[in-house]
């Protein structure tokens, strides 16, 4: 029989005073000695918009702080990126033009490759370039694949479109791509592509376990949306837990490299769970909702900004995240280096 925990910690604080777990948090150095999570600026990705034809970054006002960058200012943005010692980027592209099939997505010059190659000549591989991979910035309807005649997204059709999109992504310079879409099979086709077309040196950075949440409406901003409708019939239900796990030993099956969890701070227990199965590392996604509360609260003087940032971003660490796409990617590791001197 092994010891109940509950009666020996009751036997232990029988003379009042003897167990003080306070003792540990009495002085900076002894709570640092202790701590068990720990953020470093390596964990950290940085998810970026860049916009076709702009001259000037442009402000996304439902996200303070963050901008569509031009083609010049999102070279300067990652070459800064790359100087304060995080993990990665993950870029996003705004096309001028949209079309049913999402034709920009796969054409070298369309806005995302275009910045995809200037950020791998700009940073070389100082950083992990990742690549959206998804249709729905390039679309006229919003959706994340192609439609069939009656309008519903027809999942096979959407992952040739994948399938060319990984590889115009690979010549582009990205290091990884990221399948975002929730289309069934997409992490294997995107991996065949790939290893068919002699790039079995790109990795695929899987968006497993996404849901369907209201907390990406500030991105759907960021892209100019034109999404009319929802996105259920792909991305996961709010409810359901099992069923990330699922999705995510589907994804390692088919040989996703990382597997995400997004959103991150609403699904910390999805995160734990998935942390605990997987073989692969895991990635969590602070999408642009979380972002906006905090920095929303924040300029009322609601929340102390730095310390509830720092705080939200620890928190998905230690619910089992390797890695954290955080809009505060860069500020937060200048902070990180601040304390250590
Ligand atoms: C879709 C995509 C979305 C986000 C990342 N990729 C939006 C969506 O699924 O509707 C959201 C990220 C965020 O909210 O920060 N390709």
């Amino acid at each position: 029989m092994s010891p109940d925990p509950t009666a020996s910690a009751a036997a232990a604080a029988a003379r009042p005073g003897r167990v003080r777990p306070r003792r540990l948090r009495a002085t900076p150095a002894l709570r640092r000695s202790v701590t068990q999570t720990r953020l470093h600026p390596a964990d950290l990705v940085l998810p970026m918009f860049v916009k076709e034809g702009l001259t000037e970054p442009q402000p996304i006002a439902s996200m303070p702080g963050v901008v569509q960058h031009s083609r010049d200012t999102l070279r300067r943005a990652a070459a800064e990126a790359a100087a304060a010692g995080i993990g990665g980027v993950n870029l996003f592209g705004v096309p001028l033009v949209r079309d049913a099939v999402g034709s920009g997505a796969t054409d070298p010059d369309g806005i995302l490759n275009q910045a995809l190659a200037d950020v791998r000549s700009e940073v070389g591989d100082a950083l992990v370039i990742q690549a959206d991979l998804c249709l729905d910035e390039f679309t006229d309807h919003g959706h994340c694949g192609v439609l069939t005649a009656d309008g519903t997204v027809d999942n096979d059709a959407t992952l040739v479109r994948y399938a060319e999109m990984a590889l115009v992504q690979a010549e582009a310079g990205a290091h990884m791509v990221a399948p975002s879409g929730m289309m069934d099979g997409q992490v294997g086709v995107v991996r065949d592509a790939l290893d068919a077309a002699g790039r079995a040196d790109v990795a695929v950075l899987a968006y497993a376990a996404k849901y369907a949440s209201a907390l990406y409406g500030p991105f759907r901003d960021a892209v100019e949306s034109t999404l009319d409708g929802d996105r259920r019939t792909y991305q996961m239900d709010p409810g359901n837990r099992r069923e990330a796990l699922r999705e995510v030993a589907l994804d390692i099956a088919e040989g996703a490299d990382v597997v995400m969890v997004k959103p991150a701070g609403a699904y910390l227990d999805v995160l734990s769970d998935v942390a605990a199965a997987s073989t692969v590392p895991v990635a969590a996604y602070q999408v642009s909702g979380e972002y906006a509360m905090i920095e929303a609260a924040s300029a009322q003087g609601w929340l102390d900004r730095r310390r509830a940032i720092t705080e939200s971003v620890l928190a998905i660490k230690r619910a089992g995240a390797d890695q954290v796409l955080t809009y505060w990617a860069v500020e937060l590791a200048c902070w990180l280096r601040e304390e250590w001197r």
